[in-house]
């Protein structure tokens, strides 16, 4: 083995030492912490963590731990219950919300909407009338930008083009400013159909894309806890798209928001959830139209 191999193969031993050393000053999540992170995020969230995502959660709070200079849980349990900014308990979302999005996800969803929801929508049409969607749970923006880029193209083909108003909300800081810069890598992009790509993206460096100005000034980006009381917003919606939110919720949780929802959605408005979600059938006020696809009834 020459020097050099030697070197290196020295450091790679350290490096292992040192990550060995680092993982065992960390005390493990113990039951304890992991119970008040898991009721926490429970009662305040809506998000539901089995005994089964405590690996998870370990894993992915570990790195702010270290961050933090905290060796166990149990401390850093207290300096966040202490924060009383919510600033931590920010933190905390943004590491264990999944925030896993694309650009038309579940593309069937936004040919229902160009299909079926906007001529609906333009038969009805009266001056003023403004077309307002929300996006529930936006994570980086891909999927209230793909329905702008819908829009635009849409109403390019020259039917009545009413006021236009996007909400995109989530209740992690960390997503909504990602969103709201909109940059993507150049791998967010493979799946979006060219003509969007070449009219909406210009280049940021040499791995990444910026969406044109005009798309973003057309969304309005807020955070919002969908487990709150009572959402700020004022008036209703033609059409919801909560899709790949609930999957975190239980029963409980799941209807309340569903409920919530119904109640910002105008007569006849729809409700797109993601395709591995389901409402049941006993308890939920929407009509199911199709897969993943609901309306308010009159
Ligand atoms: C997997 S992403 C879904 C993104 C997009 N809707 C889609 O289908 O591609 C789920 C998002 O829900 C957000 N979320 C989880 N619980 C929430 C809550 N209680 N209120 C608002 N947003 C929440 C997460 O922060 C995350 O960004």
């Amino acid at each position: 083995m020459n020097a050099s191999a030697k070197k290196q193969r020295s450091t790679a031993v350290n490096n292992r030492k040192l990550a060995i050393q680092i993982h065992d000053d960390l005390v493990p999540l113990g039951d304890a912490e992991f119970r008040y992170i898991a009721d926490m995020l429970y009662t305040r969230f809506g998000i539901h963590l089995s005994d089964q995502k405590r690996i998870l959660v370990a894993g992915r709070l570990t790195k702010r731990l270290r961050q933090l200079g905290f060796s166990s849980f149990k401390t850093y349990i207290e300096y966040l219950s202490a924060d009383t900014s919510g600033s931590e308990l920010s933190e905390l979302i943004n590491r264990i919300t999944t925030n896993h999005t694309f650009f038309f996800r579940e593309r069937e969803h936004f040919d229902f909407l160009e299909k079926t929801v906007l001529p609906g929508i333009a038969k009805q049409a009266v001056p003023g009338y403004p077309l307002r969607i929300w996006s529930a749970g936006c994570a980086s923006g891909e999927e209230v930008y793909s329905t702008a880029m819908l829009l635009r193209s849409y109403y390019e083909q020259g039917v009545n083009i009413p006021d236009i108003g996007l909400l995109a909300t989530d209740i992690s800081l960390e997503a909504l400013n990602n969103a709201q810069t909109g940059i993507y890598a150049n791998a967010r992009l493979e799946e979006l159909p060219d003509k969007y790509r070449t009219r909406w993206f210009t280049r940021s460096g040499t791995d990444s894309w910026s969406i044109h100005p005009e798309i973003k000034k057309m969304v309005l980006f807020k955070r919002l806890n969908l487990m709150a009381d009572r959402y700020p917003m004022k008036g209703q919606f033609d059409v919801i798209f909560c899709r790949n939110v609930m999957i975190y919720f239980d029963q409980d949780s799941r209807e309340r928001v569903v409920n919530s929802l119904y109640a910002y959605l105008k007569t006849g408005g729809y409700l797109f959830i993601g395709h591995s979600e389901s409402l049941r059938r006993d308890t939920c006020p929407f009509e199911y139209i199709k897969p993943a696809i609901y309306r308010k009834g009159a």
